[in-house]
């Protein structure tokens, strides 16, 4: 996940009064006036726990996943889901994607981790190595003494850490991952993760012959294509998308040729959530349909390893409102919550959208800005965002958090994390 889109303005106080908000489904909406989450009254759960507290609807993590599978299996592809795991790695999220069907299964869901912590907390919940992919950057010795006893399947990215991890575990199979030079995040037509210019990932086309060289000098078999070039697409973005992976399919291409026995191409994350008035979900068929477009013709697996796509739409979270004052002419709305506990709107530039907890659907007629209690000027969730004439005391919830915010946390101030509380069933 990258930082992309701009700023919410006050183009959004045309807001949805009537109308179900954009992230809204089953598992998290507006009953009446109130906010619920999997069933449950958040405003009330917010008073019996204390703020910040984070709502979590489990199902909604394992429906986002199943619809993908699914999705991919209508476009005639052998699809294999995975997570990744940076974006949720609570327990009960993992338990339920677990359960989805038995390991080894073709409808199974695994994982993707990025660290030596993460592929041991991934076996520690239940995920056997054959469902585990690791992606990771920069791998020190010390991250490969945790990885290879393991015989984790590893998506390598750059030609020196092919050369590193041929050195340690010689004739294994191994993935590589790919920059096409092209990718697309919401709003843009360009990639943090595979621009144009050079990035921190992936092995370009011109040194594809020389990844190959690698590969085979320390008798490892590539099997494995892997790219991750895209953030928070919606519709808008498909072109883009598909013009990028068309870079992918010829790079695939070259690594038949060269004779690499591929058992699957990865097309790693990037998938988005609708957040904002007017955004509407992915149309998961187009989506797939591009895919199958690509790569159904080479007869390979295809994998897809979202965060956001799968856990953003699972949560909310909740705030007390301390503060409501007009400074200089701007109203100033200050939160018990800050950015040490949210802190992927400051990272990643991520918009929020902020309801009041028990009237879900007031009219946003103030403009206000947004503050957090950490002691820094930037601490802002937003200004000039179109807001609820809200009270000191009243509950308020940042819609679509799910992912990435809850494991992001860090203890700056020694303000202390958010609770939360994993709903695996609806009521
Ligand atoms: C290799 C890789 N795969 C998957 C993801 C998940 O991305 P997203 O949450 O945008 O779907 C990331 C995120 O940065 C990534 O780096």
């Amino acid at each position: 996940m990258i930082a992309r889109l701009k700023a919410p303005g006050r183009d959004r106080l045309k807001t949805v009064e009537t109308e179900p908000y954009p992230w809204e489904h089953e598992g998290v909406r507006i009953v009446g006036e109130r906010l619920t989450v999997a069933g449950r009254d958040a405003e009330a759960l917010a008073r019996e726990h204390g703020t910040p507290l984070y709502l979590v609807d489990v199902t909604s993590v394992v429906d986002q996943a199943c619809a993908l599978r699914d999705a991919l299996g209508r476009a005639g592809l052998r699809p294999r889901v995975r997570l990744a795991l940076k974006a949720q790695r609570a327990p009960d999220v993992l338990a339920a994607l677990r359960g989805i069907a038995p390991a080894g299964s073709p409808e199974a869901v695994g994982v993707d981790v990025c660290s030596p912590g993460e592929l041991l907390h991934a076996l520690d919940n239940g995920f056997v190595a054959d469902e585990i992919s690791y992606t990771g950057t920069n791998l020190s010795e010390r991250d490969l003494d945790v990885i290879v006893p393991t015989g984790v399947h590893v998506n390598v990215d750059l030609i020196t850490q092919l050369e590193r991890y041929g050195r340690r575990r010689p004739g294994s199979a191994v993935g590589l991952r790919l920059n096409p030079r092209a990718g697309v995040m919401r709003g843009h037509d360009e990639s943090l993760y595979s621009g144009r210019g050079p990035t921190k990932f992936g092995i370009y086309e011109e040194d594809l012959g020389r990844a190959v060289t690698v590969a085979r000098r320390h008798g490892l078999v590539v099997d494995t294509a892997h790219v991750h070039l895209a953030n928070a697409i919606l519709d808008e973005e498909l072109p883009a998308y598909d013009a990028a992976l068309a870079r992918v399919a010829r790079m695939t291409e070259r690594l038949l040729e060269a004779g690499c026995p591929l058992v699957e191409v990865n097309v790693g994350g990037g998938l988005g959530t609708p957040l904002l008035p007017g955004e509407r979900a992915l149309d998961l068929d187009a989506w797939a349909g591009i895919l199958a477009r690509h790569f159904g013709g080479f007869g390979l697996d295809v994998g897809v390893e979202p965060g956001e796509f799968l856990a953003n739409l699972s949560a909310v979270l909740l705030a007390e409102v301390v503060t409501v004052e007009e400074r200089l002419g701007a109203t100033f709305v200050g939160l018990d919550v800050g950015w040490n506990v949210m802190n992927d709107p400051f990272i990643y530039k991520r918009p929020v959208d902020v309801v009041v907890a028990s009237r879900a659907r007031a009219p946003r007629h103030r403009v206000v800005t947004l503050a957090g209690n950490i002691n820094e000027g930037d601490d802002l969730f937003g200004r000039d965002l179109p807001f609820a004439d809200v009270r000191e005391g009243e509950i308020v919830a940042f819609a679509s958090t799910g992912g990435y915010t809850a494991g992001m946390w860090t203890d700056h101030c020694m303000r202390p994390r958010a609770r939360v509380l994993y709903f695996r069933e609806r009521i």
